[in-house]
C-alpha cells in the first residue's frame, strides 16, 4: 500500500473522494496523514470522521515560506509519506520543497492545463468563451500549476453557465479523476519522461478510461 499524505486548505471535497477511494477493498493506496495550513479547514473534520490523523501547520506561525515548508517536510517524513496529494491546498510551495518531492507530489486543478492556471480557473474559462472545460491531475513543478500531466477529464461549458454551475460540473469530475490518478500511480503505471507523464495503457485513449 502506497502511503499517501493529503494537503488541504479548505472544505476538502477532493480529500473526501480520496478517503472514499482508499476505503475500497484492494485500493493500492492509503492516507496516513492529512495536513492543513489553516486550522479552520473543513477537510480536517472529514479526516477525523474517517479516523485519519491530522496536523495543522498554520502558515501564519512560520516566519516565511522556507520555514513553513521545512515544517511540512518534517511532518511528512515523520509519518512515512511516500506520495503527497495537494487537494485544494492554496499555498505556493518553495522550489526546494518541490525538488525534494519531485515526482512524488501531485495536484488537482480545475482546468484543462496548461490553460487557466492560478486562481479563478473556472472564471477564466468562461471569460475566454471555451466550449470545453475540465480538470487536470499533474506532478508538481516549481512554477504554479505546471508539471507533467497524469490525467484529465473534460466537461462541456453550457451557454447559461455561471462560475458556480461550471465549477460544480468540473468538481464532480475532479472527484472521479483524482482517485483514478492515485490508483494509476500506486499501481506503478505512471512514469515521467522529460516534461511528460507516460501512463501505461493510455495508448487506447485516456477518454475511454472514464469511470
Ligand atoms: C478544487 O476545485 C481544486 O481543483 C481547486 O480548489 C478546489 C478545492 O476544493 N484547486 C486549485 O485551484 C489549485 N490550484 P476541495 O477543498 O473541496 O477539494
Amino acid at each position: 500500500m502506497l502511503r499517501v499524505a493529503v494537503l488541504i486548505s479548505g472544505r476538502g471535497s477532493n480529500l473526501q473522494a480520496l478517503i472514499d477511494a482508499c476505503r475500497q477493498p484492494d485500493f493500492p493506496a492509503g492516507i496516513v496523514r492529512v495536513i492543513a495550513n489553516r486550522p479552520t479547514a473543513g477537510g480536517l473534520a472529514r479526516a477525523a470522521d474517517a479516523g485519519i490523523a491530522t496536523t495543522v501547520i498554520d502558515h501564519r506561525d512560520h516566519a516565511g515560506r522556507d520555514a513553513f515548508d521545512a515544517a511540512l517536510n518534517k511532518d511528512l517524513r515523520a509519518h512515512g509519506a511516500e506520495l503527497v496529494c495537494l487537494a485544494g491546498f492554496m499555498r505556493i510551495l518553495t522550489p526546494g520543497f518541490v525538488a525534494a518531492w519531485r515526482d512524488r507530489l501531485i495536484n488537482i486543478h480545475p482546468s484543462l492545463l496548461p490553460s487557466f492556471k492560478g486562481l479563478d480557473a473556472q472564471r477564466g474559462a468562461l471569460d475566454a468563451g471555451v466550449k470545453i472545460a475540465g480538470c487536470t491531475v499533474h506532478f508538481v513543478r516549481a512554477e504554479m500549476d505546471s508539471g507533467p500531466i497524469i490525467a484529465q477529464a473534460a466537461v462541456p461549458v453550457l451557454a447559461d453557465d455561471d462560475e458556480q454551475s461550471l465549477a460544480a460540473r468540473i468538481l464532480e469530475q475532479e472527484h472521479v479523476l483524482y482517485p483514478q490518478a492515485l490508483k494509476l500511480i500506486a499501481r506503478g503505471r505512471v512514469r515521467v519522461e522529460g516534461d511528460r507523464a507516460i501512463v501505461d495503457g493510455d495508448a487506447a485513449g485516456p477518454a475511454m478510461r472514464r469511470r
